[in-house]
């Protein structure tokens, strides 16, 4: 018998650009044609039936003026698209219409157009690169950088999925002038959640700055863009595939992605989370990581952004707490949080251990312990 060692040790370098500003399209075509993805000349945009008519199309419209090909794979809005299924439907309409190796993929939309077009991205064809084009200060604060990619599934919210990074974002703000207000308060549970645990100056720009940016006033806007994309994307330097420093952007994610499933996704993303963010802080109050004085200021700015601070009377909390099992931090069947030590810092349990275990018992007294909301 002979043993043969494959060596495939690489250097990989996935560096990609940020741009954030107003109307970025001709940016993207500009890019493109200097070879932003080689020499691809296909596009396959993945949107939504929202985001189609409103920034897709005007895109599509473009690349095709400017000689490239290009079809849209569109998908039916919200959260519960994020699926397997939807994901497999589009890969065979992209089949049938003749993509394969040579193509790119374009996300144009929210959160869920660009976890679901990403990880579509890393496995159609074993990989083609992907761009996104975010068009939600969801997608703007959190989802469109670091590369986490994902779908849905009946248990719980993004348990199947790949790490894929894309070879650029746009941040398109002027788009956020045609979200729903429900949509830019849920926008703004990440950016407040990247304020309690990375920046405490940047916590208070927003105290004092909400009703600015709630009215999408230019220069606030970009401040939180700004803002956001610089405390993401440090941790995500750091720690690209989340085995130790990542989990502190998991902050009130751990009951925030219980809830959301739990209301069967009528809570929106940063609903759930602002939901969790408030079972944080009592969970870090009571262990004595936070002062009370922390706990209320973070959940008076998650309130003053409109962002529902107590549980809605149709949950079942005991679900909740079973839901909360369904966690990715589980480890050896144990829950484990993310807690803050103050505003603008997270906990380091040990070096490099940002989640620390907590018993059911604690868990649920602290659920147990929350408010009614009359929230939807
Ligand atoms: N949304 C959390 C992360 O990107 O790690």
């Amino acid at each position: 018998m002979k043993n043969f060692r494959v060596d495939l040790r690489k250097v990989v370098d996935d560096s990609y650009d940020i741009e954030v500003g107003y109307e970025l399209m001709e940016s993207f075509l500009k890019d493109i044609s200097e070879g932003l993805v080689g020499k691809i000349h296909k596009f396959a945009i993945v949107t939504d039936s929202k985001v189609k008519d409103l920034y897709a199309e005007p895109i599509y419209e473009a690349l095709v003026k400017a000689g490239y090909q290009a079809d849209m794979f569109v998908f039916p809005e919200g959260e519960k698209s994020k699926t397997r299924e939807v994901k497999a439907e589009l890969e065979d309409q992209m089949l049938e219409k003749g993509y394969r190796r040579d193509c790119a993929v374009l996300a144009v939309g929210g959160g869920v157009v660009t976890d679901l077009a990403g990880f579509l991205a890393g496995t159609f064809g074993r990989g083609v690169p992907c761009i996104n084009y975010a068009t939600t200060l969801l997608a703007a604060a959190d989802a469109s950088v670091g590369g986490k990619t994902a779908v849905d599934t009946p248990l719980a919210t993004n348990l199947i999925g790949l790490f894929k990074q894309p070879k650029k974002v746009y941040i398109d703000i002027a788009t956020w002038s045609t979200l729903p207000k429900r949509e830019i308060i849920s926008g703004l549970a990440e950016t407040i959640k990247h304020a309690c645990l990375a920046d405490r100056e940047f916590f208070d720009y927003l105290d004092a700055h909400m009703e600015d940016i709630l009215s999408l006033e230019r220069e606030a806007c970009e401040h939180i863009s700004e803002a956001n994309c610089r405390i993401k994307y440090e941790v995500v330097m750091k720690d690209e595939l989340e085995s130790g420093l990542r989990e502190v952007l998991n902050l009130g994610h751990t009951v925030g992605r219980a809830i959301e499933t739990v209301s069967d996704y009528q809570l929106l993303h940063g609903e759930a989370v602002s939901i969790g963010m408030v079972a944080e802080v009592m969970l870090a109050e009571k262990l004595g990581l936070l002062s009370s004085e922390d706990k209320e200021a973070v959940i008076r700015l998650l309130d003053k952004a409109g962002l529902p601070t107590a549980i809605p009377a149709y949950i079942d909390r005991e679900a909740l707490v079973r839901k909360l099992y369904t966690d990715k931090k589980v480890r050896d069947g144990r829950l484990r949080f993310v807690l803050q030590d103050g505003i603008g810092s997270v906990k380091e349990f040990e070096p490099g251990v940002f989640a620390a275990p907590i018993e059911e018992k604690l868990a649920r007294k602290i659920i147990m312990a929350m408010p009614v909301g009359e929230y939807k």
